[in-house]
Protein backbone atom coordinates (compact mmCIF):
# COMPACT_ATOMS: atom_id res chain seq x y z
CA UNK A 1 0.00 0.00 0.00
CA UNK A 2 1.68 3.43 -0.96
CA UNK A 3 0.83 6.43 0.96
CA UNK A 4 0.82 9.54 -0.44
CA UNK A 5 0.18 13.97 0.39
CA UNK A 6 -1.41 16.36 -1.70
CA UNK A 7 -3.87 18.85 -1.60
CA UNK A 8 -7.21 17.67 -2.56
CA UNK A 9 -10.68 19.03 -3.27
CA UNK A 10 -13.03 16.44 -2.00
CA UNK A 11 -15.97 17.14 -4.51
CA UNK A 12 -13.22 17.10 -7.76
CA UNK A 13 -10.99 14.57 -6.58
CA UNK A 14 -11.19 11.25 -9.21
CA UNK A 15 -10.36 8.15 -6.81
CA UNK A 16 -12.68 5.46 -5.59
CA UNK A 17 -13.44 6.78 -2.12
CA UNK A 18 -13.09 10.20 -0.80
CA UNK A 19 -13.55 9.96 3.37
CA UNK A 20 -14.72 12.99 5.14
CA UNK A 21 -16.13 14.02 8.77
CA UNK A 22 -18.63 15.16 10.15
CA UNK A 23 -19.53 16.03 14.31
CA UNK A 24 -22.04 14.69 16.15
CA UNK A 25 -23.50 18.24 16.46
CA UNK A 26 -24.27 17.48 12.71
CA UNK A 27 -21.64 20.27 11.48
CA UNK A 28 -19.68 18.80 8.55
CA UNK A 29 -16.01 19.42 8.09
CA UNK A 30 -14.83 21.96 5.64
CA UNK A 31 -14.26 18.83 3.20
CA UNK A 32 -17.93 17.59 4.05
CA UNK A 33 -19.39 20.71 3.32
CA UNK A 34 -17.67 20.90 -0.19
CA UNK A 35 -19.26 17.69 -1.00
CA UNK A 36 -22.93 18.56 0.27
CA UNK A 37 -22.54 21.90 -1.69
CA UNK A 38 -21.64 20.26 -4.80
CA UNK A 39 -24.38 17.77 -4.51
CA UNK A 40 -27.43 19.85 -3.69
CA UNK A 41 -27.13 19.34 0.16
CA UNK A 42 -26.90 15.52 0.35
CA UNK A 43 -25.01 14.87 3.11
CA UNK A 44 -27.69 17.51 4.90
CA UNK A 45 -30.20 15.21 3.77
CA UNK A 46 -28.72 11.89 4.90
CA UNK A 47 -28.48 13.51 8.20
CA UNK A 48 -31.92 14.53 8.29
CA UNK A 49 -33.08 11.15 7.61
CA UNK A 50 -30.99 9.83 10.61
CA UNK A 51 -28.63 7.52 8.73
CA UNK A 52 -25.68 9.31 9.95
CA UNK A 53 -25.87 10.97 13.40
CA UNK A 54 -22.05 12.12 13.45
CA UNK A 55 -21.23 9.65 17.05
CA UNK A 56 -17.60 9.03 17.33
CA UNK A 57 -16.69 5.41 15.35
CA UNK A 58 -20.17 6.08 13.23
CA UNK A 59 -19.46 5.55 9.28
CA UNK A 60 -21.73 5.59 6.00
CA UNK A 61 -20.95 4.75 2.77
CA UNK A 62 -22.53 7.02 0.11
CA UNK A 63 -21.88 5.79 -3.76
CA UNK A 64 -22.79 7.44 -6.90
CA UNK A 65 -23.23 11.16 -5.18
CA UNK A 66 -24.02 13.65 -8.22
CA UNK A 67 -21.57 16.57 -8.35
CA UNK A 68 -18.71 14.85 -6.96
CA UNK A 69 -16.10 13.29 -9.14
CA UNK A 70 -15.50 9.76 -6.53
CA UNK A 71 -17.44 6.74 -6.90
CA UNK A 72 -17.89 6.66 -2.90
CA UNK A 73 -18.44 8.89 -0.01
CA UNK A 74 -17.75 7.81 3.04
CA UNK A 75 -18.92 9.45 5.93
CA UNK A 76 -16.66 9.38 9.34
CA UNK A 77 -18.77 10.73 12.72
CA UNK A 78 -16.09 12.84 14.61
CA UNK A 79 -18.25 12.91 17.58
CA UNK A 80 -18.50 16.18 19.80
CA UNK A 81 -16.12 19.13 18.27
CA UNK A 82 -15.23 20.35 21.77
CA UNK A 83 -13.87 16.53 22.59
CA UNK A 84 -11.80 15.91 19.28
CA UNK A 85 -8.43 15.27 20.27
CA UNK A 86 -5.61 12.88 19.44
CA UNK A 87 -7.54 9.45 20.65
CA UNK A 88 -11.07 10.59 19.37
CA UNK A 89 -8.94 11.74 16.08
CA UNK A 90 -7.41 8.07 15.91
CA UNK A 91 -10.37 6.41 16.98
CA UNK A 92 -12.59 8.12 13.41
CA UNK A 93 -9.03 7.24 11.34
CA UNK A 94 -9.69 3.68 12.50
CA UNK A 95 -13.67 3.46 11.77
CA UNK A 96 -13.16 4.80 8.31
CA UNK A 97 -10.26 2.09 7.49
CA UNK A 98 -12.82 -0.42 9.11
CA UNK A 99 -15.06 0.36 6.65
CA UNK A 100 -12.84 1.18 3.77
CA UNK A 101 -11.47 -2.16 4.52
CA UNK A 102 -14.91 -3.94 3.62
CA UNK A 103 -15.86 -2.09 0.36
CA UNK A 104 -13.92 -2.73 -2.85
CA UNK A 105 -12.45 0.55 -3.00
CA UNK A 106 -8.59 0.86 -3.68
CA UNK A 107 -7.28 4.14 -4.30
CA UNK A 108 -8.77 6.42 -1.36
CA UNK A 109 -8.13 9.97 -0.56
CA UNK A 110 -9.01 10.74 3.25
CA UNK A 111 -9.25 14.54 4.00
CA UNK A 112 -9.36 13.73 8.05
CA UNK A 113 -5.82 14.84 8.39
CA UNK A 114 -7.47 18.45 7.60
CA UNK A 115 -9.77 18.33 10.94
CA UNK A 116 -8.67 20.65 13.52
CA UNK A 117 -6.97 18.14 16.28
CA UNK A 118 -6.09 20.48 19.38
CA UNK A 119 -3.19 22.65 18.50
CA UNK A 120 -1.70 19.66 16.17
CA UNK A 121 0.53 20.43 13.19
CA UNK A 122 -0.08 18.72 10.03
CA UNK A 123 3.39 16.49 10.81
CA UNK A 124 1.89 15.09 13.87
CA UNK A 125 -1.80 14.65 12.49
CA UNK A 126 -0.38 12.81 9.09
CA UNK A 127 1.98 11.03 11.31
CA UNK A 128 -1.00 9.49 13.57
CA UNK A 129 -3.37 9.16 10.42
CA UNK A 130 -0.46 6.72 9.12
CA UNK A 131 0.09 5.40 11.69
CA UNK A 132 -3.83 4.45 12.88
CA UNK A 133 -4.26 3.35 9.24
CA UNK A 134 -1.88 0.76 9.15
CA UNK A 135 -2.59 -0.42 12.18
CA UNK A 136 -6.36 -0.74 11.52
CA UNK A 137 -5.33 -2.64 8.64
CA UNK A 138 -3.02 -5.08 10.04
CA UNK A 139 -4.18 -9.18 9.44
CA UNK A 140 -2.30 -12.13 10.92
CA UNK A 141 -2.36 -14.46 7.87
CA UNK A 142 1.03 -15.87 8.03
CA UNK A 143 0.05 -19.51 9.24
CA UNK A 144 -3.56 -19.96 7.70
CA UNK A 145 -3.98 -21.33 4.36
CA UNK A 146 -3.80 -18.85 1.59
CA UNK A 147 -7.44 -18.13 0.28
CA UNK A 148 -8.13 -17.09 -3.33
CA UNK A 149 -9.54 -13.75 -2.80
CA UNK A 150 -12.63 -12.55 -5.36
CA UNK A 151 -11.48 -10.74 -7.95
CA UNK A 152 -13.54 -7.80 -7.69
CA UNK A 153 -12.02 -7.01 -3.97
CA UNK A 154 -8.34 -5.53 -4.67
CA UNK A 155 -7.70 -4.28 -0.98
CA UNK A 156 -6.49 -0.48 -0.79
CA UNK A 157 -3.49 0.42 -3.13
CA UNK A 158 -3.34 4.37 -2.93
CA UNK A 159 -4.04 5.95 0.37
CA UNK A 160 -3.43 9.51 -0.58
CA UNK A 161 -3.86 12.19 2.42
CA UNK A 162 -5.07 15.38 1.96
CA UNK A 163 -3.54 18.41 3.36
CA UNK A 164 -5.20 22.02 3.65
CA UNK A 165 -2.00 23.85 2.84
CA UNK A 166 0.53 23.97 0.32
CA UNK A 167 3.04 25.04 3.25
CA UNK A 168 1.89 21.84 4.97
CA UNK A 169 2.96 19.14 2.66
CA UNK A 170 6.53 18.81 3.46
CA UNK A 171 5.50 18.51 6.46
CA UNK A 172 2.97 16.53 6.23
CA UNK A 173 5.48 13.79 3.80
CA UNK A 174 7.97 13.73 7.11
CA UNK A 175 4.76 12.85 9.34
CA UNK A 176 3.87 10.06 6.93
CA UNK A 177 7.36 8.49 6.64
CA UNK A 178 7.47 8.97 10.97
CA UNK A 179 3.75 6.77 10.79
CA UNK A 180 5.08 4.54 8.49
CA UNK A 181 7.88 3.58 10.36
CA UNK A 182 5.94 3.01 13.51
CA UNK A 183 3.66 0.80 11.61
CA UNK A 184 5.85 -1.89 10.68
CA UNK A 185 7.83 -1.68 14.16
CA UNK A 186 4.61 -1.97 15.86
CA UNK A 187 3.36 -4.91 13.28
CA UNK A 188 6.95 -6.83 13.59
CA UNK A 189 6.03 -6.97 17.50
CA UNK A 190 2.35 -7.88 16.70
CA UNK A 191 3.56 -10.88 14.74
CA UNK A 192 5.82 -12.17 16.95
CA UNK A 193 3.24 -12.00 19.46
CA UNK A 194 0.87 -13.61 17.78
CA UNK A 195 2.76 -16.74 16.05
CA UNK A 196 2.73 -20.24 17.75
CA UNK A 197 5.07 -20.66 20.03
CA UNK A 198 6.28 -24.14 18.45
CA UNK A 199 7.55 -21.41 15.66
CA UNK A 200 8.76 -18.35 18.07
CA UNK A 201 11.31 -20.01 19.75
CA UNK A 202 14.46 -18.65 21.33
CA UNK A 203 16.47 -19.43 17.91
CA UNK A 204 13.40 -17.44 15.99
CA UNK A 205 14.24 -14.49 17.97
CA UNK A 206 17.70 -14.41 17.25
CA UNK A 207 17.28 -15.19 13.48
CA UNK A 208 14.76 -12.41 13.16
CA UNK A 209 17.28 -9.89 15.45
CA UNK A 210 20.03 -11.08 12.81
CA UNK A 211 17.67 -10.44 10.16
CA UNK A 212 16.96 -6.98 11.27
CA UNK A 213 20.18 -5.96 11.47
CA UNK A 214 21.44 -7.51 8.31
CA UNK A 215 18.20 -5.35 6.65
CA UNK A 216 19.34 -2.09 8.85
CA UNK A 217 22.59 -2.42 8.89
CA UNK A 218 23.31 -2.43 12.65
CA UNK A 219 25.48 -4.65 14.60
CA UNK A 220 23.96 -7.84 16.10
CA UNK A 221 25.25 -10.58 18.35
CA UNK A 222 23.91 -13.64 19.76
CA UNK A 223 25.32 -15.63 22.96
CA UNK A 224 25.06 -18.98 23.24
CA UNK A 225 24.82 -21.17 26.66
CA UNK A 226 28.57 -21.64 26.61
CA UNK A 227 29.53 -17.79 26.91
CA UNK A 228 26.57 -17.47 29.32
CA UNK A 229 27.74 -20.08 31.34
CA UNK A 230 31.10 -18.02 31.43
CA UNK A 231 29.59 -14.90 31.82
CA UNK A 232 27.90 -15.65 35.41
CA UNK A 233 24.23 -16.09 34.34
CA UNK A 234 22.95 -18.91 36.58
CA UNK A 235 19.77 -17.04 36.97
CA UNK A 236 18.67 -16.84 33.46
CA UNK A 237 20.25 -20.24 32.59
CA UNK A 238 18.22 -21.42 35.74
CA UNK A 239 15.38 -20.67 34.01
CA UNK A 240 16.30 -22.04 30.75
CA UNK A 241 17.11 -25.74 32.18
CA UNK A 242 13.90 -27.56 31.94
CA UNK A 243 13.66 -26.34 28.22
CA UNK A 244 14.71 -28.60 25.10
CA UNK A 245 15.09 -25.40 23.39
CA UNK A 246 18.57 -23.57 23.95
CA UNK A 247 18.44 -20.62 25.16
CA UNK A 248 19.81 -17.18 23.90
CA UNK A 249 20.76 -13.61 24.55
CA UNK A 250 20.72 -11.16 21.71
CA UNK A 251 22.53 -8.09 21.75
CA UNK A 252 21.36 -5.37 19.15
CA UNK A 253 23.01 -1.83 18.86
CA UNK A 254 21.64 0.90 17.01
CA UNK A 255 24.76 3.46 17.20
CA UNK A 256 23.27 6.07 15.16
CA UNK A 257 24.43 9.07 17.77
CA UNK A 258 27.43 11.01 18.65
CA UNK A 259 30.12 8.44 19.19
CA UNK A 260 30.29 9.67 22.95
CA UNK A 261 26.84 9.58 23.69
CA UNK A 262 25.53 7.23 26.05
CA UNK A 263 23.26 4.62 25.08
CA UNK A 264 19.67 4.40 26.05
CA UNK A 265 19.59 0.28 26.89
CA UNK A 266 16.12 -1.66 26.50
CA UNK A 267 15.81 -5.01 27.74
CA UNK A 268 12.94 -7.04 26.60
CA UNK A 269 11.59 -10.52 28.39
CA UNK A 270 11.26 -13.35 25.73
CA UNK A 271 9.93 -16.09 27.22
CA UNK A 272 8.44 -17.74 24.36
CA UNK A 273 6.11 -19.48 26.37
CA UNK A 274 5.95 -19.93 30.08
CA UNK A 275 4.06 -22.91 31.50
CA UNK A 276 4.85 -22.01 34.79
CA UNK A 277 8.01 -24.78 35.62
CA UNK A 278 7.30 -27.45 38.04
CA UNK A 279 5.00 -24.86 39.48
CA UNK A 280 2.69 -25.30 36.67
CA UNK A 281 0.24 -23.10 35.65
CA UNK A 282 -3.60 -23.94 35.29
CA UNK A 283 -4.61 -25.16 31.71
CA UNK A 284 -7.38 -22.48 30.87
CA UNK A 285 -5.62 -20.26 28.58
CA UNK A 286 -2.19 -21.08 28.93
CA UNK A 287 -1.94 -20.72 25.07
CA UNK A 288 -1.45 -17.09 25.83
CA UNK A 289 2.04 -17.64 27.39
CA UNK A 290 3.39 -18.04 24.20
CA UNK A 291 2.83 -13.79 24.34
CA UNK A 292 5.33 -14.05 27.09
CA UNK A 293 8.07 -13.10 25.09
CA UNK A 294 6.03 -9.65 24.09
CA UNK A 295 9.00 -7.28 26.03
CA UNK A 296 11.50 -9.22 23.48
CA UNK A 297 9.26 -8.01 20.93
CA UNK A 298 8.60 -4.94 22.10
CA UNK A 299 12.59 -4.46 21.62
CA UNK A 300 12.72 -6.02 18.39
CA UNK A 301 9.70 -3.83 16.61
CA UNK A 302 11.34 -0.29 18.72
CA UNK A 303 14.86 -1.28 16.74
CA UNK A 304 12.70 -1.97 13.30
CA UNK A 305 10.94 1.62 13.89
CA UNK A 306 14.17 3.47 14.76
CA UNK A 307 16.08 1.84 12.01
CA UNK A 308 13.30 2.76 9.41
CA UNK A 309 13.20 6.37 10.73
CA UNK A 310 17.30 6.38 10.76
CA UNK A 311 16.64 7.97 14.32
CA UNK A 312 20.19 9.52 15.65
CA UNK A 313 20.73 8.24 18.62
CA UNK A 314 22.47 5.51 20.26
CA UNK A 315 20.53 2.71 21.55
CA UNK A 316 20.90 -0.88 22.50
CA UNK A 317 18.81 -3.80 22.57
CA UNK A 318 19.18 -6.80 24.93
CA UNK A 319 17.09 -9.86 25.07
CA UNK A 320 17.22 -13.03 27.22
CA UNK A 321 15.43 -15.41 25.88
CA UNK A 322 14.34 -19.31 26.63
CA UNK A 323 11.30 -21.55 27.64
CA UNK A 324 10.16 -21.37 31.06
CA UNK A 325 9.21 -25.66 30.95
CA UNK A 326 9.01 -28.49 33.43
CA UNK A 327 11.29 -30.99 32.55
CA UNK A 328 13.55 -33.53 35.08
CA UNK A 329 15.96 -31.14 35.01
CA UNK A 330 13.78 -28.51 34.98
CA UNK A 331 15.03 -25.78 37.97
CA UNK A 332 12.74 -27.05 41.34
CA UNK A 333 11.05 -24.66 44.26
CA UNK A 334 13.75 -24.78 46.93
CA UNK A 335 16.73 -24.36 44.20
CA UNK A 336 19.06 -21.63 44.96
CA UNK A 337 21.07 -20.24 41.82
CA UNK A 338 23.58 -17.39 41.90
CA UNK A 339 23.07 -14.73 39.20
CA UNK A 340 25.53 -12.86 37.22
CA UNK A 341 25.88 -10.29 40.06
CA UNK A 342 26.92 -12.46 42.75
CA UNK A 343 23.41 -12.46 44.30
CA UNK A 344 22.18 -15.82 45.34
CA UNK A 345 18.46 -16.29 44.57
CA UNK A 346 16.26 -19.06 46.26
CA UNK A 347 13.22 -19.93 43.61
CA UNK A 348 10.19 -20.50 45.87
CA UNK A 349 8.13 -20.28 42.78
CA UNK A 350 9.38 -21.46 39.62
CA UNK A 351 6.84 -19.48 37.41
CA UNK A 352 8.13 -16.16 39.08
CA UNK A 353 10.86 -16.87 36.00
CA UNK A 354 10.90 -13.37 34.20
CA UNK A 355 12.38 -11.30 37.00
CA UNK A 356 15.00 -14.32 36.99
CA UNK A 357 16.42 -14.05 33.57
CA UNK A 358 16.00 -10.09 33.51
CA UNK A 359 18.47 -9.68 36.49
CA UNK A 360 20.90 -11.19 34.60
CA UNK A 361 20.56 -9.07 31.25
CA UNK A 362 20.40 -5.96 33.88
CA UNK A 363 24.09 -6.90 35.31
CA UNK A 364 25.05 -7.35 32.07
CA UNK A 365 24.32 -3.95 30.34
CA UNK A 366 26.26 -2.34 33.15
CA UNK A 367 29.03 -2.38 30.59
CA UNK A 368 27.36 0.02 28.27
CA UNK A 369 27.70 2.54 30.83
CA UNK A 370 23.98 3.28 30.00
CA UNK A 371 22.74 7.09 29.76
CA UNK A 372 19.43 4.42 31.28
CA UNK A 373 17.75 1.54 31.11
CA UNK A 374 14.34 0.59 30.42
CA UNK A 375 13.59 -3.37 30.73
CA UNK A 376 9.59 -4.03 29.52
CA UNK A 377 8.12 -7.04 30.21
CA UNK A 378 5.06 -9.29 30.82
CA UNK A 379 5.89 -9.42 34.21
CA UNK A 380 3.25 -10.16 36.43
CA UNK A 381 -0.53 -10.94 36.72
CA UNK A 382 -1.12 -8.64 39.90
CA UNK A 383 -0.04 -5.80 37.37
CA UNK A 384 -3.46 -7.03 35.03
CA UNK A 385 -5.26 -7.11 38.28
CA UNK A 386 -4.15 -2.89 39.15
CA UNK A 387 -4.54 -1.80 35.94
CA UNK A 388 -6.58 -3.56 33.75
CA UNK A 389 -5.86 -3.46 30.37
CA UNK A 390 -5.91 0.47 29.24
CA UNK A 391 -2.26 1.28 31.27
CA UNK A 392 0.97 -0.42 31.10
CA UNK A 393 2.95 -0.30 34.65
CA UNK A 394 5.62 1.54 35.12
CA UNK A 395 8.20 1.42 38.05
CA UNK A 396 11.91 3.85 38.19
CA UNK A 397 14.34 4.33 40.39
CA UNK A 398 14.76 8.18 38.60
CA UNK A 399 11.51 10.31 38.88
CA UNK A 400 13.18 12.34 35.72
CA UNK A 401 13.60 9.15 33.86
CA UNK A 402 10.19 8.25 34.87
CA UNK A 403 8.50 11.23 33.88
CA UNK A 404 9.98 11.25 30.47
CA UNK A 405 8.21 7.90 29.49
CA UNK A 406 5.35 8.58 31.29
CA UNK A 407 4.93 11.59 28.35
CA UNK A 408 6.41 9.42 25.62
CA UNK A 409 2.71 7.22 26.47
CA UNK A 410 0.60 10.28 26.50
CA UNK A 411 1.79 11.45 23.22
CA UNK A 412 2.00 8.31 21.89
CA UNK A 413 -1.62 7.28 23.09
CA UNK A 414 0.21 4.08 24.86
CA UNK A 415 -0.28 4.72 28.48
CA UNK A 416 2.08 3.78 31.45
CA UNK A 417 1.07 4.67 35.18
CA UNK A 418 3.30 5.48 37.56
CA UNK A 419 3.51 2.90 40.44
CA UNK A 420 5.07 3.10 44.06
CA UNK A 421 8.67 0.72 44.19
CA UNK A 422 9.34 1.84 48.30
CA UNK A 423 11.66 0.28 50.06
CA UNK A 424 9.14 -0.75 52.61
CA UNK A 425 7.94 -3.50 49.89
CA UNK A 426 11.75 -4.63 49.90
CA UNK A 427 11.45 -7.12 53.08
CA UNK A 428 8.82 -9.02 51.40
CA UNK A 429 11.32 -10.66 49.15
CA UNK A 430 13.67 -11.84 52.25
CA UNK A 431 14.92 -15.52 52.40
CA UNK A 432 16.42 -17.60 55.03
CA UNK A 433 18.62 -19.29 52.62
CA UNK A 434 19.89 -16.77 49.98
CA UNK A 435 20.24 -13.35 49.14
CA UNK A 436 16.86 -12.79 48.38
CA UNK A 437 13.59 -14.83 47.38
CA UNK A 438 11.61 -14.82 43.66
CA UNK A 439 8.62 -14.00 45.18
CA UNK A 440 7.07 -11.77 47.95
CA UNK A 441 3.70 -13.71 48.24
CA UNK A 442 0.46 -12.28 46.76
CA UNK A 443 0.07 -8.76 48.18
CA UNK A 444 1.72 -5.97 45.49
CA UNK A 445 2.62 -8.54 43.13
CA UNK A 446 3.87 -6.23 40.43
CA UNK A 447 5.69 -4.38 42.88
CA UNK A 448 7.85 -6.70 44.58
CA UNK A 449 8.48 -7.69 41.00
CA UNK A 450 10.02 -4.31 40.36
CA UNK A 451 11.92 -4.37 43.87
CA UNK A 452 13.71 -7.87 42.66
CA UNK A 453 14.70 -6.37 39.44
CA UNK A 454 15.60 -2.95 41.15
CA UNK A 455 18.37 -4.71 42.98
CA UNK A 456 20.61 -5.59 40.13
CA UNK A 457 19.98 -1.90 38.52
CA UNK A 458 21.93 0.58 41.07
CA UNK A 459 23.99 1.33 39.29
CA UNK A 460 22.15 3.32 36.38
CA UNK A 461 18.88 5.44 35.37
CA UNK A 462 16.28 2.36 35.37
CA UNK A 463 12.99 1.68 34.36
CA UNK A 464 10.83 -1.05 34.17
CA UNK A 465 7.24 -1.61 31.87
CA UNK A 466 5.29 -4.21 33.06
CA UNK A 467 3.11 -4.84 30.33
CA UNK A 468 1.44 -7.80 31.08
CA UNK A 469 -2.10 -6.08 30.82
CA UNK A 470 -1.19 -4.28 27.73
CA UNK A 471 0.78 -6.45 25.39
CA UNK A 472 -1.93 -8.76 24.05
CA UNK A 473 -5.75 -9.16 23.95
CA UNK A 474 -7.56 -11.88 25.03
CA UNK A 475 -11.03 -13.19 23.71
CA UNK A 476 -12.28 -12.79 20.71
CA UNK A 477 -10.08 -10.44 19.44
CA UNK A 478 -7.27 -12.51 20.24
CA UNK A 479 -3.62 -10.76 18.90
CA UNK A 480 -0.71 -8.95 20.07
CA UNK A 481 -1.48 -5.08 20.27
CA UNK A 482 2.42 -4.20 19.21
CA UNK A 483 2.11 -2.18 22.51
CA UNK A 484 4.72 -0.66 24.40
CA UNK A 485 6.62 0.33 21.14
CA UNK A 486 4.70 3.31 20.63
CA UNK A 487 5.52 4.86 23.82
CA UNK A 488 9.13 3.37 23.81
CA UNK A 489 9.52 4.85 19.57
CA UNK A 490 8.49 8.21 20.65
CA UNK A 491 10.62 8.26 24.01
CA UNK A 492 13.51 7.30 21.95
CA UNK A 493 12.85 10.44 19.37
CA UNK A 494 12.02 13.13 21.97
CA UNK A 495 15.41 11.93 23.05
CA UNK A 496 16.88 12.68 20.18
CA UNK A 497 15.51 15.83 19.92
CA UNK A 498 16.22 16.62 22.91
CA UNK A 499 20.39 15.81 21.92
CA UNK A 500 20.52 17.29 18.68
N1 LIG B 1 4.32 -14.34 32.50
C1 LIG B 1 3.76 -14.36 33.78
C2 LIG B 1 2.93 -13.13 34.08
C3 LIG B 1 1.59 -13.05 33.42
C4 LIG B 1 0.55 -13.84 33.85
C5 LIG B 1 1.38 -12.14 32.43
C6 LIG B 1 -0.69 -13.73 33.26
C7 LIG B 1 0.13 -12.02 31.86
C8 LIG B 1 -0.90 -12.82 32.27
C9 LIG B 1 4.85 -14.44 34.83
O1 LIG B 1 5.97 -15.17 34.48
C10 LIG B 1 4.25 -15.11 36.02
O2 LIG B 1 3.89 -16.23 35.90
N2 LIG B 1 4.15 -14.38 37.12
C11 LIG B 1 3.57 -14.90 38.30
C12 LIG B 1 4.39 -14.45 39.46
C13 LIG B 1 4.02 -15.10 40.77
C14 LIG B 1 4.40 -16.57 40.73
C15 LIG B 1 4.75 -14.41 41.88
C16 LIG B 1 2.14 -14.36 38.39
O3 LIG B 1 1.90 -13.21 38.02
O4 LIG B 1 1.26 -15.12 38.78
MN1 LIG C 1 5.71 -17.25 34.87
ZN1 LIG D 1 6.35 -15.28 32.48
Amino acid sequence: MEFSIKIGHAAKELSDCVIVGIYESHKLSDAAQLIDHASNGLIAKVIKRGDMDGKLDATLMLHHVTGVACERVLLVGLGKEEDFAEKQYCKAVRASVKALDKSGASNVTSFLAELPVRELAARRKVAYLTEATLDALYKFDAIKRKEVKPVSKKGIANFIISVALPNEVQQAEAGMLEGQALATGVGLAKDLGNLPPNVCTPTYLAAQALALGETYHFNVEVLERDELKKLGMGSFLGVSQGSEEPPKFIIMQHLKGKKDQKPVVLVGKGITFDTGGISLKPGSEMDEMKYDMCGAASVLGTFKAIAAMGLALNVIGVIPTCENMPDGRAVRPGDVLTSMSGLTIEVLNTDAEGRLILCDALTYVERFEPSAVVDIATLTGACVIALGHHASGLFSNNDALASELLQAGETALDRAWHMPMWDDYQPLLDSNFADMANIGGRAAGSITAACFLSRFAKKYDWAHLDIAGTAWKSGKEKGGTGRPVPLLTEFLVARANKLN
